[in-house]
Protein backbone atom coordinates (compact mmCIF):
# COMPACT_ATOMS: atom_id res chain seq x y z
CA UNK A 1 0.00 0.00 0.00
CA UNK A 2 1.15 3.03 -1.53
CA UNK A 3 -1.22 5.62 -2.02
CA UNK A 4 -1.85 8.34 0.47
CA UNK A 5 -4.90 10.66 0.26
CA UNK A 6 -4.74 13.30 2.74
CA UNK A 7 -7.49 15.20 3.76
CA UNK A 8 -7.34 18.54 4.65
CA UNK A 9 -10.51 20.03 7.18
CA UNK A 10 -10.87 23.51 6.72
CA UNK A 11 -14.79 24.86 6.45
CA UNK A 12 -15.17 26.02 9.76
CA UNK A 13 -15.75 29.85 10.20
CA UNK A 14 -13.30 30.96 12.31
CA UNK A 15 -15.75 33.32 14.11
CA UNK A 16 -12.75 34.48 16.61
CA UNK A 17 -10.58 35.91 13.75
CA UNK A 18 -13.15 38.05 13.29
CA UNK A 19 -12.36 38.63 9.21
CA UNK A 20 -14.08 38.53 6.12
CA UNK A 21 -11.10 36.07 4.58
CA UNK A 22 -11.37 32.51 5.41
CA UNK A 23 -8.95 31.49 8.61
CA UNK A 24 -7.15 28.95 6.13
CA UNK A 25 -6.04 32.03 4.20
CA UNK A 26 -4.50 33.69 7.09
CA UNK A 27 -1.15 34.01 6.93
CA UNK A 28 1.78 32.66 8.93
CA UNK A 29 5.44 33.46 7.93
CA UNK A 30 4.14 35.59 5.00
CA UNK A 31 2.10 31.73 3.58
CA UNK A 32 -1.74 31.26 4.06
CA UNK A 33 -2.19 28.29 7.13
CA UNK A 34 -3.48 26.28 4.32
CA UNK A 35 -0.31 26.38 2.11
CA UNK A 36 1.49 25.20 5.25
CA UNK A 37 -0.37 22.11 5.57
CA UNK A 38 -0.70 21.61 1.65
CA UNK A 39 3.14 22.13 1.75
CA UNK A 40 3.86 19.36 4.51
CA UNK A 41 1.57 17.51 2.92
CA UNK A 42 3.64 17.71 -0.79
CA UNK A 43 6.63 16.04 1.47
CA UNK A 44 4.82 12.77 1.09
CA UNK A 45 5.14 10.78 -2.16
CA UNK A 46 2.05 10.07 -4.03
CA UNK A 47 -0.16 12.37 -1.62
CA UNK A 48 -3.52 12.95 -3.80
CA UNK A 49 -4.50 16.12 -1.38
CA UNK A 50 -8.38 16.79 -0.79
CA UNK A 51 -9.58 20.28 0.84
CA UNK A 52 -12.86 20.11 2.97
CA UNK A 53 -13.86 23.70 2.44
CA UNK A 54 -17.06 25.43 3.75
CA UNK A 55 -17.05 29.00 4.75
CA UNK A 56 -15.31 31.19 1.89
CA UNK A 57 -15.07 28.09 0.14
CA UNK A 58 -15.16 30.22 -3.47
CA UNK A 59 -12.51 32.18 -1.90
CA UNK A 60 -10.53 29.50 -0.82
CA UNK A 61 -10.82 28.34 -4.72
CA UNK A 62 -9.98 31.45 -6.18
CA UNK A 63 -6.39 31.39 -3.86
CA UNK A 64 -5.18 28.40 -5.73
CA UNK A 65 -4.47 27.12 -8.75
CA UNK A 66 -6.78 23.94 -10.17
CA UNK A 67 -4.06 21.38 -9.64
CA UNK A 68 -2.88 22.44 -6.02
CA UNK A 69 -5.88 20.14 -4.48
CA UNK A 70 -9.21 18.60 -5.45
CA UNK A 71 -11.77 20.38 -3.14
CA UNK A 72 -15.12 19.20 -1.63
CA UNK A 73 -17.66 21.46 -0.43
CA UNK A 74 -19.07 20.81 3.62
CA UNK A 75 -22.25 23.41 2.99
CA UNK A 76 -23.20 22.61 6.33
CA UNK A 77 -21.12 22.31 9.52
CA UNK A 78 -21.89 19.29 10.94
CA UNK A 79 -18.75 18.12 13.01
CA UNK A 80 -15.52 16.66 11.90
CA UNK A 81 -16.75 13.04 11.20
CA UNK A 82 -19.49 14.66 8.90
CA UNK A 83 -16.70 16.94 7.08
CA UNK A 84 -14.63 13.93 6.26
CA UNK A 85 -17.58 12.11 5.19
CA UNK A 86 -17.78 14.44 2.77
CA UNK A 87 -14.41 13.56 1.05
CA UNK A 88 -15.47 10.12 1.27
CA UNK A 89 -16.26 10.30 -2.69
CA UNK A 90 -12.80 11.59 -3.63
CA UNK A 91 -10.62 8.73 -1.41
CA UNK A 92 -8.43 6.19 -3.76
CA UNK A 93 -9.18 2.41 -2.76
CA UNK A 94 -6.61 0.80 -0.97
CA UNK A 95 -5.01 4.18 0.01
CA UNK A 96 -4.24 5.53 3.80
CA UNK A 97 -5.95 8.48 4.56
CA UNK A 98 -4.72 10.95 6.66
CA UNK A 99 -6.88 13.95 8.33
CA UNK A 100 -5.26 17.33 9.09
CA UNK A 101 -6.64 20.87 9.86
CA UNK A 102 -6.32 23.81 7.65
CA UNK A 103 -6.12 25.84 10.72
CA UNK A 104 -3.27 23.01 12.21
CA UNK A 105 -0.81 24.74 9.72
CA UNK A 106 2.70 23.68 11.47
CA UNK A 107 2.45 19.80 11.09
CA UNK A 108 5.37 18.48 9.40
CA UNK A 109 6.02 15.66 6.33
CA UNK A 110 8.18 13.36 9.35
CA UNK A 111 5.27 13.26 11.41
CA UNK A 112 2.45 12.43 8.28
CA UNK A 113 5.26 9.78 7.32
CA UNK A 114 5.46 8.24 11.06
CA UNK A 115 1.24 8.40 10.78
CA UNK A 116 1.77 7.01 7.64
CA UNK A 117 3.74 3.95 8.90
CA UNK A 118 1.36 3.10 12.19
CA UNK A 119 -1.56 2.37 9.72
CA UNK A 120 -2.13 -1.01 8.26
CA UNK A 121 -5.07 -2.96 7.84
CA UNK A 122 -5.65 -3.69 11.49
CA UNK A 123 -4.04 -0.48 13.13
CA UNK A 124 -5.33 2.76 12.73
CA UNK A 125 -2.99 5.83 14.31
CA UNK A 126 -4.11 8.69 15.87
CA UNK A 127 -1.48 12.06 16.93
CA UNK A 128 -1.24 12.61 20.17
CA UNK A 129 0.66 14.79 22.85
CA UNK A 130 1.58 14.87 26.06
CA UNK A 131 0.68 18.63 27.27
CA UNK A 132 1.40 20.29 31.04
CA UNK A 133 -2.15 22.10 30.49
CA UNK A 134 -4.20 20.06 28.80
CA UNK A 135 -7.86 21.81 29.50
CA UNK A 136 -10.15 21.98 26.77
CA UNK A 137 -8.51 19.28 25.06
CA UNK A 138 -10.08 15.44 24.52
CA UNK A 139 -8.42 13.34 26.69
CA UNK A 140 -6.72 9.97 25.86
CA UNK A 141 -7.55 6.66 27.96
CA UNK A 142 -5.50 3.69 27.67
CA UNK A 143 -6.03 -0.07 29.32
CA UNK A 144 -3.80 -1.49 31.60
CA UNK A 145 -1.39 -2.79 28.77
CA UNK A 146 -0.85 1.05 27.44
CA UNK A 147 -3.62 0.10 24.39
CA UNK A 148 -5.72 3.47 23.69
CA UNK A 149 -9.39 2.65 24.44
CA UNK A 150 -10.86 5.70 23.34
CA UNK A 151 -10.97 9.67 23.58
CA UNK A 152 -12.93 11.67 26.54
CA UNK A 153 -13.68 15.21 25.69
CA UNK A 154 -13.07 17.58 28.65
CA UNK A 155 -16.66 18.33 29.51
CA UNK A 156 -17.46 14.24 29.92
CA UNK A 157 -14.08 13.55 31.74
CA UNK A 158 -14.13 12.62 35.10
CA UNK A 159 -12.00 14.70 37.80
CA UNK A 160 -9.19 11.69 37.49
CA UNK A 161 -9.27 11.54 33.89
CA UNK A 162 -8.65 15.40 33.66
CA UNK A 163 -5.81 14.84 35.25
CA UNK A 164 -4.30 12.78 31.70
CA UNK A 165 -1.99 15.00 30.36
CA UNK A 166 -2.12 12.86 26.89
CA UNK A 167 -4.22 14.98 24.79
CA UNK A 168 -6.00 14.15 21.05
CA UNK A 169 -4.83 16.24 18.37
CA UNK A 170 -7.18 15.67 16.13
CA UNK A 171 -4.48 14.09 13.38
CA UNK A 172 -5.41 10.40 12.53
CA UNK A 173 -4.55 7.90 9.72
CA UNK A 174 -6.77 4.96 8.36
CA UNK A 175 -6.72 2.75 5.55
CA UNK A 176 -9.84 4.26 3.23
CA UNK A 177 -12.16 1.13 3.29
CA UNK A 178 -11.82 1.33 7.19
CA UNK A 179 -13.25 5.04 7.01
CA UNK A 180 -15.66 4.12 4.65
CA UNK A 181 -17.36 1.26 6.66
CA UNK A 182 -16.89 3.42 10.45
CA UNK A 183 -17.77 6.75 9.27
CA UNK A 184 -21.38 5.97 8.69
CA UNK A 185 -21.82 4.77 12.29
CA UNK A 186 -20.65 7.57 13.35
CA UNK A 187 -24.09 9.83 15.13
CA UNK A 188 -24.72 12.79 16.63
CA UNK A 189 -26.31 11.82 20.09
CA UNK A 190 -23.95 14.66 21.59
CA UNK A 191 -23.73 17.69 23.96
CA UNK A 192 -23.31 19.81 20.83
CA UNK A 193 -25.30 17.85 18.06
CA UNK A 194 -22.69 16.95 15.87
CA UNK A 195 -20.84 14.24 14.06
CA UNK A 196 -17.45 13.66 15.60
CA UNK A 197 -14.84 12.09 14.32
CA UNK A 198 -13.10 11.20 17.32
CA UNK A 199 -16.09 8.30 18.03
CA UNK A 200 -14.25 6.75 15.26
CA UNK A 201 -11.37 5.44 17.79
CA UNK A 202 -14.41 3.68 20.22
CA UNK A 203 -16.03 2.08 16.76
CA UNK A 204 -12.46 0.91 15.90
CA UNK A 205 -11.97 -0.26 19.52
CA UNK A 206 -15.60 -2.13 19.43
CA UNK A 207 -14.54 -3.71 16.05
CA UNK A 208 -11.09 -5.18 17.47
CA UNK A 209 -9.05 -2.66 15.94
CA UNK A 210 -6.35 -1.35 17.18
CA UNK A 211 -4.80 2.21 17.62
CA UNK A 212 -1.43 2.98 17.36
CA UNK A 213 -0.35 6.61 18.83
CA UNK A 214 2.02 8.91 17.41
CA UNK A 215 3.80 12.20 18.73
CA UNK A 216 5.21 14.70 17.09
CA UNK A 217 8.49 16.38 17.47
CA UNK A 218 7.62 19.45 18.60
CA UNK A 219 3.92 21.33 20.00
CA UNK A 220 3.96 23.94 17.90
CA UNK A 221 2.93 20.78 15.12
CA UNK A 222 -0.13 20.39 16.71
CA UNK A 223 -0.85 23.71 17.74
CA UNK A 224 -4.36 25.12 15.99
CA UNK A 225 -5.41 28.51 15.47
CA UNK A 226 -8.33 29.93 16.67
CA UNK A 227 -7.07 33.55 17.29
CA UNK A 228 -5.18 36.26 15.70
CA UNK A 229 -3.59 36.16 19.07
CA UNK A 230 -2.64 32.58 18.83
CA UNK A 231 -1.79 33.22 15.19
CA UNK A 232 0.96 35.70 16.32
CA UNK A 233 2.61 33.85 18.94
CA UNK A 234 2.50 30.80 16.86
CA UNK A 235 4.59 33.57 14.33
CA UNK A 236 7.19 33.80 16.83
CA UNK A 237 7.33 29.99 17.84
CA UNK A 238 7.57 29.27 13.91
CA UNK A 239 10.08 32.22 13.71
CA UNK A 240 12.28 31.18 16.62
CA UNK A 241 13.01 27.71 14.64
CA UNK A 242 13.89 29.66 11.56
CA UNK A 243 16.33 31.69 13.59
CA UNK A 244 17.70 28.25 15.25
CA UNK A 245 18.31 26.52 11.45
CA UNK A 246 20.06 29.59 10.20
CA UNK A 247 22.24 29.76 13.04
CA UNK A 248 22.56 26.36 13.33
CA UNK A 249 23.95 26.62 9.89
CA UNK A 250 26.89 29.31 10.07
CA UNK A 251 24.71 32.89 10.64
CA UNK A 252 25.21 34.49 13.39
CA UNK A 253 21.94 36.99 14.74
CA UNK A 254 22.02 39.88 16.99
CA UNK A 255 18.51 38.47 18.54
CA UNK A 256 16.74 35.58 17.15
CA UNK A 257 13.64 37.15 18.49
CA UNK A 258 13.82 40.15 16.43
CA UNK A 259 14.42 38.39 12.83
CA UNK A 260 11.53 37.24 10.46
CA UNK A 261 11.69 35.17 7.13
CA UNK A 262 8.49 34.85 5.28
CA UNK A 263 9.84 32.27 2.59
CA UNK A 264 13.11 30.65 1.83
CA UNK A 265 16.28 32.03 3.12
CA UNK A 266 19.46 29.94 2.48
CA UNK A 267 23.02 31.28 3.48
CA UNK A 268 26.35 30.08 3.90
CA UNK A 269 28.78 30.93 6.73
CA UNK A 270 30.13 33.43 9.28
CA UNK A 271 27.13 35.94 8.50
CA UNK A 272 25.93 38.56 10.62
CA UNK A 273 22.50 39.70 11.04
CA UNK A 274 21.57 42.49 13.38
CA UNK A 275 18.16 43.14 14.77
CA UNK A 276 15.04 43.64 12.95
CA UNK A 277 15.63 42.10 9.32
CA UNK A 278 13.13 40.93 7.16
CA UNK A 279 13.70 38.50 4.95
CA UNK A 280 11.59 37.68 2.17
CA UNK A 281 10.24 35.17 -0.97
CA UNK A 282 13.84 33.64 -2.03
CA UNK A 283 16.44 34.89 -0.87
CA UNK A 284 20.21 33.78 -0.78
CA UNK A 285 22.78 35.29 1.01
CA UNK A 286 27.01 34.54 0.27
CA UNK A 287 29.19 33.94 3.20
CA UNK A 288 31.10 36.60 5.05
CA UNK A 289 28.01 38.87 4.96
CA UNK A 290 27.07 41.92 7.00
CA UNK A 291 23.86 42.93 7.27
CA UNK A 292 23.11 45.91 9.61
CA UNK A 293 19.18 46.96 11.86
CA UNK A 294 16.36 47.39 9.99
CA UNK A 295 16.58 45.88 6.22
CA UNK A 296 14.03 44.09 3.76
CA UNK A 297 14.91 42.19 1.63
CA UNK A 298 13.28 40.55 -1.06
CA UNK A 299 13.87 37.37 -3.74
CA UNK A 300 17.46 38.41 -4.31
CA UNK A 301 20.43 36.88 -4.23
CA UNK A 302 23.97 38.77 -2.38
CA UNK A 303 27.29 38.09 -2.66
CA UNK A 304 30.12 37.12 -0.46
CA UNK A 305 31.84 39.65 1.76
CA UNK A 306 28.70 42.19 1.00
CA UNK A 307 28.19 44.65 4.09
CA UNK A 308 24.50 45.97 3.80
CA UNK A 309 24.13 48.59 5.90
CA UNK A 310 21.18 49.86 8.11
CA UNK A 311 17.51 50.70 6.74
CA UNK A 312 18.62 49.23 3.60
CA UNK A 313 15.44 47.56 1.30
CA UNK A 314 16.72 45.06 -1.83
CA UNK A 315 13.93 43.57 -3.94
CA UNK A 316 14.51 41.11 -6.52
CA UNK A 317 18.25 42.18 -7.49
CA UNK A 318 21.71 40.44 -7.40
CA UNK A 319 23.88 41.80 -5.10
CA UNK A 320 27.77 40.95 -6.32
CA UNK A 321 30.78 40.44 -3.74
CA UNK A 322 31.85 42.64 -1.17
CA UNK A 323 29.87 45.41 -2.60
CA UNK A 324 28.78 48.38 0.50
CA UNK A 325 25.18 49.37 0.56
CA UNK A 326 23.54 51.94 2.77
CA UNK A 327 22.75 53.03 5.13
CA UNK A 328 19.37 53.52 3.70
CA UNK A 329 19.74 52.42 -0.06
CA UNK A 330 16.58 51.36 -1.96
CA UNK A 331 17.34 48.62 -4.69
CA UNK A 332 14.36 48.19 -6.25
CA UNK A 333 13.56 45.14 -8.74
CA UNK A 334 16.16 44.66 -11.71
CA UNK A 335 19.19 46.34 -9.97
CA UNK A 336 22.44 44.25 -10.88
CA UNK A 337 25.10 45.58 -8.86
CA UNK A 338 28.93 44.08 -9.78
CA UNK A 339 31.69 43.20 -7.18
CA UNK A 340 33.33 45.90 -4.75
CA UNK A 341 30.15 48.33 -6.02
CA UNK A 342 29.29 50.63 -3.27
CA UNK A 343 25.56 52.40 -3.03
CA UNK A 344 25.51 55.00 -0.18
CA UNK A 345 22.29 56.64 1.44
CA UNK A 346 19.57 57.47 -0.37
CA UNK A 347 20.31 55.96 -3.31
CA UNK A 348 17.40 54.64 -5.49
CA UNK A 349 18.10 52.29 -8.43
CA UNK A 350 15.63 50.21 -10.50
CA UNK A 351 17.00 47.92 -13.89
CA UNK A 352 20.55 49.37 -13.38
CA UNK A 353 23.24 47.39 -14.19
CA UNK A 354 26.13 48.66 -12.20
CA UNK A 355 29.71 47.54 -13.24
CA UNK A 356 32.28 46.67 -10.70
CA UNK A 357 34.03 48.89 -8.42
CA UNK A 358 31.60 51.35 -9.42
CA UNK A 359 30.24 53.95 -6.87
CA UNK A 360 26.77 56.00 -6.27
CA UNK A 361 27.51 57.23 -2.89
CA UNK A 362 24.95 59.73 -2.35
CA UNK A 363 21.10 60.77 -2.43
CA UNK A 364 20.90 59.75 -6.38
CA UNK A 365 18.22 57.97 -8.80
CA UNK A 366 19.84 55.39 -11.16
CA UNK A 367 16.55 53.82 -12.75
CA UNK A 368 17.12 52.12 -16.29
CA UNK A 369 20.63 52.61 -16.54
CA UNK A 370 23.86 50.56 -17.48
CA UNK A 371 26.37 51.91 -15.49
CA UNK A 372 30.37 50.10 -16.51
CA UNK A 373 33.19 49.83 -14.12
CA UNK A 374 34.75 52.48 -11.75
CA UNK A 375 32.34 54.83 -12.93
CA UNK A 376 31.73 57.66 -9.88
CA UNK A 377 28.39 58.99 -9.29
CA UNK A 378 28.83 62.20 -7.69
CA UNK A 379 25.66 63.12 -5.09
CA UNK A 380 22.56 64.16 -6.24
CA UNK A 381 22.50 62.74 -9.75
CA UNK A 382 19.45 62.28 -11.66
CA UNK A 383 18.93 59.92 -14.42
CA UNK A 384 15.90 60.94 -15.93
CA UNK A 385 14.38 57.88 -17.30
CA UNK A 386 10.74 58.78 -18.13
CA UNK A 387 8.97 61.42 -20.32
CA UNK A 388 5.77 60.95 -19.23
CA UNK A 389 4.85 58.03 -21.43
CA UNK A 390 8.06 55.69 -22.35
CA UNK A 391 11.06 54.78 -20.49
CA UNK A 392 14.51 55.58 -21.96
CA UNK A 393 17.75 54.38 -20.80
CA UNK A 394 21.58 56.00 -19.68
CA UNK A 395 24.60 54.26 -20.42
CA UNK A 396 27.95 55.73 -18.87
CA UNK A 397 31.08 54.06 -19.56
CA UNK A 398 33.95 52.90 -17.88
CA UNK A 399 36.00 55.10 -15.70
CA UNK A 400 33.59 57.95 -16.14
CA UNK A 401 32.90 60.86 -13.15
CA UNK A 402 29.48 62.66 -13.49
CA UNK A 403 29.93 65.14 -11.19
CA UNK A 404 27.46 66.26 -8.32
CA UNK A 405 23.86 67.36 -9.12
CA UNK A 406 23.61 66.22 -13.07
CA UNK A 407 20.67 65.45 -14.40
CA UNK A 408 21.35 63.03 -17.28
CA UNK A 409 18.02 63.16 -19.55
CA UNK A 410 17.63 59.85 -20.88
CA UNK A 411 18.28 58.34 -23.69
CA UNK A 412 21.33 59.50 -23.25
CA UNK A 413 25.10 58.14 -23.27
CA UNK A 414 28.17 59.23 -21.73
CA UNK A 415 31.57 57.63 -23.22
CA UNK A 416 34.33 56.11 -21.91
CA UNK A 417 36.45 57.89 -19.26
CA UNK A 418 33.57 60.79 -19.65
CA UNK A 419 33.45 63.86 -17.24
CA UNK A 420 30.37 65.58 -16.66
CA UNK A 421 30.61 68.89 -14.63
CA UNK A 422 28.92 69.49 -11.25
CA UNK A 423 24.91 70.93 -11.66
CA UNK A 424 25.21 69.80 -15.48
CA UNK A 425 22.24 68.91 -17.41
CA UNK A 426 22.96 66.12 -20.09
CA UNK A 427 20.78 65.67 -22.77
CA UNK A 428 22.88 64.68 -25.66
CA UNK A 429 25.85 62.15 -25.82
CA UNK A 430 29.15 62.58 -24.01
CA UNK A 431 31.38 61.36 -26.08
CA UNK A 432 34.69 59.12 -24.91
CA UNK A 433 36.97 61.25 -23.03
CA UNK A 434 34.82 64.49 -22.74
CA UNK A 435 34.20 67.00 -20.42
CA UNK A 436 30.61 67.97 -20.68
CA UNK A 437 29.70 71.20 -19.33
CA UNK A 438 26.28 71.78 -19.25
CA UNK A 439 24.98 74.42 -16.73
CA UNK A 440 24.80 78.24 -17.35
CA UNK A 441 28.39 80.03 -16.96
CA UNK A 442 29.07 82.10 -13.20
CA UNK A 443 28.98 85.88 -13.48
CA UNK A 444 30.04 87.49 -11.07
CA UNK A 445 28.51 91.02 -10.50
CA UNK A 446 31.28 93.48 -8.54
CA UNK A 447 29.96 96.53 -5.77
CA UNK A 448 26.91 94.60 -5.49
CA UNK A 449 24.66 95.70 -2.47
CA UNK A 450 22.91 94.01 -0.38
CA UNK A 451 18.70 94.84 0.29
CA UNK A 452 18.42 96.85 2.99
CA UNK A 453 15.11 96.06 5.56
CA UNK A 454 12.06 98.25 4.84
CA UNK A 455 11.29 101.61 7.72
C1 LIG B 1 -11.13 18.61 17.82
C2 LIG B 1 -11.31 17.24 18.43
C3 LIG B 1 -10.70 17.22 19.85
C4 LIG B 1 -9.24 17.65 19.79
C5 LIG B 1 -9.12 19.01 19.09
C6 LIG B 1 -7.66 19.36 18.89
C7 LIG B 1 -13.41 16.44 17.41
C8 LIG B 1 -14.83 16.18 17.63
N1 LIG B 1 -12.73 16.93 18.46
O1 LIG B 1 -11.91 19.52 18.59
O2 LIG B 1 -10.79 15.93 20.42
O3 LIG B 1 -8.68 17.69 21.10
O4 LIG B 1 -9.75 18.96 17.78
O5 LIG B 1 -7.55 20.66 18.38
O6 LIG B 1 -12.90 16.19 16.32
N2 LIG B 1 -14.36 21.42 10.72
C9 LIG B 1 -14.92 21.25 9.48
N3 LIG B 1 -16.24 20.92 9.39
C10 LIG B 1 -17.02 20.75 10.49
C11 LIG B 1 -16.43 20.94 11.76
C12 LIG B 1 -15.09 21.25 11.85
O7 LIG B 1 -14.25 21.40 8.44
O8 LIG B 1 -18.20 20.45 10.31
C13 LIG B 1 -12.93 21.78 10.81
C14 LIG B 1 -12.78 23.15 11.42
O9 LIG B 1 -12.65 24.12 10.39
C15 LIG B 1 -11.50 23.02 12.22
C16 LIG B 1 -11.38 21.55 12.56
O10 LIG B 1 -12.28 20.88 11.69
O11 LIG B 1 -10.39 23.37 11.44
C17 LIG B 1 -11.63 21.22 14.00
O12 LIG B 1 -12.99 21.45 14.32
P1 LIG B 1 -13.49 21.94 15.74
O13 LIG B 1 -14.96 21.89 15.77
O14 LIG B 1 -12.83 23.20 16.08
O15 LIG B 1 -12.95 20.78 16.71
P2 LIG B 1 -12.30 21.01 18.13
O16 LIG B 1 -13.32 21.52 19.06
O17 LIG B 1 -11.06 21.82 17.97
CA1 LIG C 1 -12.07 24.32 17.83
Amino acid sequence: MTKTDIVVLAAGKGTRMRSQIPKVLHRLAGKPMLTHVLDAAAGIADAQKIVVTGHGADIVRASYSEAAFTMVEQTEQLGTGHAVTCALGELRAGAKVVILYGDVPLITPATISNMLAAVDEKHIALLTIELSDPSGYGRIIRDSEGHIEAIVEQKDASPEQLDIPEVNTGVMALTTELLASWLPQIDNQNAQGEYYLTDLIAIARGAGYSVNSVQPNSASEVEGINSRQQLAALERVYQLQLATKLMASGTSLADPARFDQRGSLSAGTDNFIDVNCLFEGTVTIGSNVTIGPNCQISDSQIGDGVEIKANTVIEQSTIGDHAVLGPFARIRPGTQLGSHTKVGNFVETKKAIVGNGSKINHLSYVGDAELGENVNVGAGTITCNYDGVNKHKTHIGDNSFVGSNSTLIAPVSIGQDGFVAAGSTISSEVPLGHLAVGRAKQRNIPGWKRPTKNN
